[in-house]
């Protein structure tokens, strides 16, 4: 008789089917704006695949960014420079697939808006038909300004990034914290407003001084989502793999780590290698029985 249970194979991706699971009102760009002034702090954490992209929905954040970080923390490289657009594209549908009521912004790699405006909107466009983002990040303030605008003007709601830059780590001859001078203060503020003005609906200020932070924030509409740049923010942001102690590097000093994931995956690996060397798995409850005893002549002699 044919066995007619269903098996999950390599992990199944549902506890409890979409239907069941509660549904809170989805966040979007308008909603989000509409925090601008209240006490509700705007939370975002990056993901770049299905299951942290469910368990950062499950825990109430309110944007995953589909960041380009993932060319560090995922995929080993030294920098931002070399994730591509399919990379990034590939990862935001996962995550889609994953977030129900966060808004999900994906990254626009280096190279993919250092182009015309009218490549960087099809650039855009590809991460919102294809990934299924709601909305793109780019980073750089005044000097983007004009593609700011190309993309809001396409209907394509654009979260801007200043200060710390890590894709003008060339440029800038490394990543350095940005605004510590009066004239550095007032630069990013110029940019700020330069975004602000172009159309953006959020802007992530990374990697500057506490107090500076404030002052940007107050003197915005829209909301500002801090990375290193104090508690000042309307929102933070974090990288996931930095949070959860899975970025195997010194975590940066703005970062506090929640959980040491990797040193549970170090102990859950080395179980399983001992138990694979001395055969203590599989166990018989990891096998599947036969219906029937095979008789001694089973294989016909063949
Ligand atoms: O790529 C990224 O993760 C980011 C955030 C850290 C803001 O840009």
């Amino acid at each position: 008789m044919a066995d007619n249970t269903e098996h999950p194979v390599y992990g199944s991706t549902s506890e409890t089917a979409p239907t069941e699971r509660q549904m809170p009102s989805k966040v979007t760009v308008p909603s989000l704006v509409a925090r601008k002034g209240t006490a509700k702090k705007i939370l975002c954490l990056t993901a770049y695949d299905y299951p942290t992209a469910r368990l950062v929905d499950e825990a109430g954040f309110d944007l995953i960014l589909v960041g380009d970080s993932m060319a560090n923390v995922v995929l080993g490289h030294a920098s931002t420079l070399k994730i591509s657009l399919d990379q990034i594209i590939s990862a935001t549908r996962a995550v889609k697939r994953a977030a129900d009521r966060p808004l999900v912004v994906a990254d626009m790699p280096f190279g993919t808006y250092h182009v015309s405006p009218a490549d960087t909107a099809s650039n855009a466009l590809r991460l919102i038909r294809e990934g299924g983002a709601q909305a793109v990040k780019l980073e750089g303030g005044e000097a983007r300004a004009h593609l700011v605008r190309t993309l809001v003007d396409a209907d394509i709601p654009v979260m801007g990034h200043i200060g710390l830059l890590p894709q003008s780590v060339n440029a800038r001859g490394g990543y350095r914290v940005q605004g510590k001078t009066a004239e550095g203060a007032r630069q990013l503020l110029n940019d700020a407003l330069a975004l602000e003005e172009a159309g953006v609906f959020a802007i992530v200020l990374e990697g500057v001084p506490a107090n500076v932070a404030e002052r940007i924030s107050e003197r915005l509409t829209v909301p500002t989502i801090g990375i290193g740049a104090g508690g000042g923010c309307d929102g933070q942001i974090l990288v996931f793999h930095d949070v959860m102690g899975l970025s195997l590097g010194p975590a940066p000093k703005f970062v506090k780590r929640y959980a040491n994931v990797a040193e549970i995956m170090r102990t859950a690996l080395g179980e399983l290698v001992d138990d694979m060397r001395t055969g203590d798995f599989p166990a018989e409850e990891h096998t599947y029985p036969t219906h029937e005893e095979l008789p001694d002549d089973w294989d016909y002699g063949i």
